[in-house]
């Protein structure tokens, strides 16, 4: 008989290679929070490796098999949501907004660019931010940086800035109540906004493509009309959407207690998500993150970008996909709109050279970011798009397949980013600013990004 319970991360038996678990602790682990006691931290981490996995391998699997797809070009990638999710944002309304502009993004993909699409959140389990500094300084008061809500609190005073593990419990809760959630909006059909006669298109007026989203808008609504006639049931009830869910694997004591062994499988899942991914920061070969990464089963994704040489990124795949396994290795490029013609090209060369089977994606925002004065970070739906469309060509003349977007992005009519069809300007941004830490698309935004790379990939 196999266990019935997922075994848990302590006292785990080395794996291949001298990896097991706890192996990343040997290694330099850059950007982990320092706790005030590290008996109340381990208190937290028994009790968390002891609850139960947010997702299961057979997901994993699913996911890992859809992503090998997209490599070959078969399907494409919409990876989106919150730079960082907030606990205070654990909330009916902003999660369903969030499956809805991931889902209609994601028909604009399958009906404009006829392909099928992979769709996973940045979302339930999006809590742990790297920082550039330690420390915060307000007219002469010193705090450490806010790392996310998984870890401290964003309020400047003392208390709310030192970390606090029981933060790890609230966060891993937060998570499966956000799943839970969107597993029941999925099964429950979700239908009506698959319609566009639902979806908020007042903005389409406002840009130089109004005709053209239109005839789209309608065009899935006569499609999906056809497809309602001819089973005799609603669209919802009919296809099951898969939803994935990913984050960054950044808070390497709490993704340890999460990585088990399950029965009927080989290696360690990691079961607190199906997709986690390396972040620039920490994606030194020999650091940490890279140790951790490696052991685990899932399909793992690594940002690349200016910094990343092709030599780094080809002993960085030999490390994190060894046999060269399709579905395993996504590599996110994030060059910003002025780099990418010279960042990216090496890269793919050396991948394609070395017959590496990766999934190519981009990430047009963290290359893109930009201050605005003291309050505000932001960014240019110009240089968004730019970045994309740069690389669908880069990608072509190499040969290679552009499988994927990564994207921060908000249900939320928030004014975070300028641009876009309403032309949102610098003066626009105090109206509706609510992010933390990176500024988010809003769903019109959103919307109209996914009608241009549609447009894109149809031509
Ligand atoms: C992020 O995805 O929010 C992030 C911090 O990105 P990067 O690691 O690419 O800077
Ligand atoms: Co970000």
């Amino acid at each position: 008989m196999p266990p019935l319970s997922a075994r848990s991360s302590e006292a785990a038996p080395a794996g291949i290679d001298g990896w097991s678990p706890t192996s990343w602790q040997s290694r330099l682990a850059l950007q982990q929070p320092e706790y005030p006691s590290a008996a109340a931290l381990e208190a937290v981490l028994r009790q968390l490796g002891r609850l139960p996995p947010l997702v299961t391998s057979g997901e994993i699997e699913a996911l890992r098999s859809q992503l090998a797809e997209a490599a070959r070009g078969d399907r494409f990638l919409l990876q989106g949501g919150d730079c960082a999710e907030q606990f205070a944002e654990c909330d009916a309304e902003v999660i369903a907004g969030k499956l809805k502009i991931l889902l209609q993004m994601s028909l604009l993909l399958v009906h404009g660019a006829e392909k099928r699409v992979i769709r996973v959140g940045r979302f339930a389990g999006q809590y742990a931010k790297p920082r550039s500094e330690q420390v915060e300084a307000r007219d002469g008061v010193t705090l450490p940086v806010y790392r996310g809500d998984l870890i401290n609190g964003v309020a400047f005073e003392p208390a709310e800035r030192t970390p606090d593990p029981e933060r790890l419990l609230r966060g891993y809760e937060r998570a499966a109540l956000t799943l839970n959630f969107i597993r029941a909006l999925i099964d429950g059909g979700f239908a009506d906004l698959h319609h566009p006669e639902y979806w908020d298109l007042e903005w389409v007026r406002h840009s130089p493509f109004a005709a053209e989203y239109q005839r789209l808008a309608e065009s899935i609504g006569d499609s999906l009309r056809f497809m309602e006639t001819l089973s005799g049931e609603r669209v919802g009830q009919t296809t099951r959407v898969d939803f994935f869910t990913s984050h960054e694997g950044l808070h390497l004591r709490y993704e340890q207690a999460q990585t088990r062994q399950v029965p009927q499988r080989d290696g360690w899942y990691n079961l607190s998500t199906h997709l986690p991914w390396i972040g620039m920061r920490t994606s030194q070969l020999d650091g940490a993150h890279v140790e951790y990464f490696r052991g685990i089963a899932n399909p793992i994704a690594v940002k690349v970008g200016p910094g990343t040489s092709p030599e780094a990124l080809l002993e960085l795949a030999a490390v994190l996909d060894p046999s060269n396994e399709p579905g395993r290795l996504t590599l996110i490029h994030r060059f910003g709109a002025r780099g990418i013609a010279r960042g990216l090209p090496p890269l793919v060369q050396a991948v394609e050279r070395a017959r590496r089977r990766v999934l190519w994606v981009c990430d047009p925002m963290h290359g893109n970011t930009e201050r605005i004065g003291e309050r505000f970070k932001t960014r240019k739906f110009e240089h968004i798009l730019s970045e994309v469309e740069q690389a669908f060509d880069i990608h072509q003349r190499a040969g290679t397949y552009l499988g994927g977007v990564h994207v921060e992005l908000t249900g939320e009519n928030v004014t975070e980013c300028m641009g876009g069809a309403r032309n949102l300007s610098e003066a626009d941004l105090a109206r509706a600013y609510r992010s933390f830490v990176d500024p988010r698309l809003n769903y019109e935004q959103a919307l109209e990004l996914a009608m241009l790379i549609a447009r894109r990939m149809r031509h």
